[in-house]
């Protein structure tokens, strides 16, 4: 089953128009602390380190894409350093959740 998720959240990630994987976007909400010095992402975002870091935005952006680029980082397909580590500690669910959670409408976090 957990297979099969993954495969449909894949395919609606190469599709492009994913509303949501299969993410739990409450839990999602407890796994963001270690992404938030960072990205900031939340109503009033700002980059914390505008000199240093060209860090997207998270908030808003759509699960699939989010999942996707975290997949990418882990496995190396997309090179970033930090990112790299940072996702090797996530686990896939992890990345659903958190996933679910910056893709809700504005305004809900
Ligand atoms: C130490 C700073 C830092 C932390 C902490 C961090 N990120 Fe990032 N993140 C970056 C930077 C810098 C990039 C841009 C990397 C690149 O050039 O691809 C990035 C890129 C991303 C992208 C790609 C966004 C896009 O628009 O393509 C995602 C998704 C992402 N981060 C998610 C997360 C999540 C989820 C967490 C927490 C679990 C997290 N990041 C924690 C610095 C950070």
């Amino acid at each position: 089953m957990k297979k099969l998720i993954f495969a449909a959240a894949l395919l609606l990630a190469a599709s492009a128009q994913a509303q949501t994987v299969s993410g739990d976007a409450a839990a999602g909400k407890s796994k963001i602390f270690m992404c938030e010095g960072c990205h900031n992402a939340g109503p009033g975002y700002k980059t914390a380190f505008p000199d240093v870091y060209d860090v997207p935005m998270l908030n808003g952006q759509n699960a699939g894409y989010l999942v996707q680029a975290l997949q990418d980082y882990r496995s190396g397909v997309r090179r970033s350093q930090t990112m790299h580590a940072i996702a090797s500690s996530l686990t896939d669910k992890d990345m659903a959740d958190i996933a679910a959670y910056y893709s809700q409408p504005k305004g809900a976090n």
